[in-house]
């Protein structure tokens, strides 16, 4: 059951336009990045946390570190220009075998129970990511006239963490960087090796912080939460 995680958090966050990485942004005066590191820090399975940083957010990612007593990074990695070079350094970076986990910095809401789950499957199938059913109506098209409407019972909106066989995900990894592959999640370029990919059904809480308005609807989830603690 035990696992590593491996933490993009090397991005600009040029559409949340804070003019600076949005992992430090404050939701209830602690920083997106540390509400989503004490996740993994106060889980007894995890047994390490490799971060992906630009090198311009380094002493500050460590300083906060420090002020909040986050102990189980055990490297750090520069990043790269795209999210999966940055998750790339991190695999590279990985000790001993196992399982791991795959979880954007920008995602603080996730649950233990859905990182344990997503770990068993793995263990068992290789490869499981944490996914919520559409709740839109999806239509393709091609100058703004719909081309199509996809039969929404098969969609997924899919959510990090992704988790794997670390040998299955450096495969994944290396096969990408040899074809010039580049997907917009890990389990993509597991899927083309080919290999099959599970869906573990996660929660609609777990939001990534990606425009303004993704602020308040973390607020909103923080304050449920505190409410749901008073209880
Ligand atoms: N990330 C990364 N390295 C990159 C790009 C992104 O480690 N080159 C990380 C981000 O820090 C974030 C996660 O991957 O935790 C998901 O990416 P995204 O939400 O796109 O964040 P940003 O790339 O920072 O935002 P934007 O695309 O708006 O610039
Ligand atoms: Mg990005």
């Amino acid at each position: 059951m035990a696992y590593q995680v491996v933490i993009p958090a090397a991005g600009q966050g040029k559409r949340m336009g804070a003019g600076r990485n949005k992992l430090f942004l404050p939701l209830d005066g602690i920083p997106v990045l540390i509400h989503t590191l004490k996740v993994f820090e106060e889980d007894g399975e995890c047994s390490g946390i490799i971060l992906a940083i630009h090198p311009d957010d380094e002493q500050a990612f460590k300083q906060l570190l420090m002020q909040y007593g986050i102990q189980k990074v055990t490297s750090f990695v520069y990043g790269g220009k795209e999210r999966q070079d940055s998750v790339y350094g991190g695999v590279k970076a990985l000790a001993v075998d196992g399982t791991v986990l795959v979880h954007d910095g920008a995602r603080p809401f996730i649950k233990q129970q859905t990182i344990h789950e997503l770990v068993k499957a793995a263990e068992k199938d290789g490869a499981a990511i944490a996914a919520v059913p559409v709740k839109d109506t999806i239509k393709k098209a091609e100058d703004l006239q719909v081309t199509e409407t996809i039969e929404r019972s098969s969609l997924w909106a899919v959510q990090t963490p992704q988790a794997f066989r670390i040998s299955v995900l450096r495969k994944a990894h290396e096969e990408a960087a040899k074809n010039d592959f580049v997907g917009t999640d890990d389990a993509s370029l597991v899927e083309r090796l080919p290999h099959k990919v599970v869906i573990i059904e996660g929660d609609y809480d777990n939001i990534k912080l990606t425009t303004p308005e993704d602020v308040y609807f973390a607020e909103a989830i923080l304050r449920k939460r505190q409410n749901q603690g008073r209880l």
